[in-house]
């Protein structure tokens, strides 16, 4: 059995340190080489069927975070943050994708295509059966994306805003994604929280483990 690489302790810390951040510092920046971790990190979510029906738009330009207040109900995070995230999925789970995900595997693993076929029609057979529901399957994936990324944000000592208040198709126009086969789901606000972000001192409010823990 391996050791942990972080005390248990540590990790819990660091899910109590972090909080959904109102106000960042307008003035800090995460260097590239942390950002650059925090990108392997998305990279590197597990997905269903390791299918990744998703793109991470990483804003870090000033002149569109100005654009984003007024699409997400006036939410100052996107514009004062270091870097926001959009989390866009597939619309629909397509052929081609799926056979881009298959050559992906081939390539890494070296073994030929042939080899994936039953995996093809497994992975055919669930996007047969629920065609008209690959949006809403999609999106669940970005949202396994987003809880790794606040994660790891928190492990790192980043701040970071999950944000649902956003219009999506007003980000899908913004970011160039309209009536592309992606759509904007939510998007996460990272950087460093404002000294005078007052949320920042507030106590966690959860239901007792008891009550949302059901132990068989
Ligand atoms: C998917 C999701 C969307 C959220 N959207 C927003 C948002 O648009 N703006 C905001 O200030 N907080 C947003 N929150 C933050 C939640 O209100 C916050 O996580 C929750 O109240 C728990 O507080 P804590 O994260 O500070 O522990 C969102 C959280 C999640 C998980």
């Amino acid at each position: 059995m391996q050791s942990p690489v972080i005390p248990p302790d540590q990790w819990l810390n660091s899910l109590h340190w972090r909080y959904a951040t109102k106000r960042f510092d307008p003035s800090r920046r995460i260097d590239a080489e942390t950002w650059g971790k925090i990108e392997q990190s998305l990279v590197l979510t597990p997905s269903s069927f390791g299918l990744q029906p998703w793109k991470f738009i990483v804003i870090s330009s000033q002149e569109i975070k100005d654009q984003l207040p007024a699409i997400s109900w006036g939410q100052s995070q996107p514009k004062d943050c270091s870097h926001m995230v959009v989390f866009a999925s597939l619309q629909e789970l397509t052929v081609d994708h799926v056979d881009h995900f298959l050559e992906n595997i081939s390539r890494v693993r070296s073994v030929p295509l042939s080899s994936l076929e039953g995996y093809r029609k497994v992975i055919m057979g669930f996007m047969d059966a629920t065609r008209g529901q690959h949006a809403v399957w999609s999106a669940h994936q970005a949202y396994i994306a987003l809880g790794q990324l606040m994660a790891t944000a928190a492990a790192l000592r980043i701040d970071a805003c999950p944000m649902e208040g956003i219009v999506p198709a007003k980000y899908d126009e913004l970011l160039g994604l309209a009536g592309g086969p992606y759509a904007t789901r939510v998007g996460c606000a990272l950087g460093y929280r404002h000294t005078d972000d007052g949320y920042a001192m507030n106590a966690k409010v959860r239901f007792a483990s008891d009550e949302v823990i059901v132990r068989l």
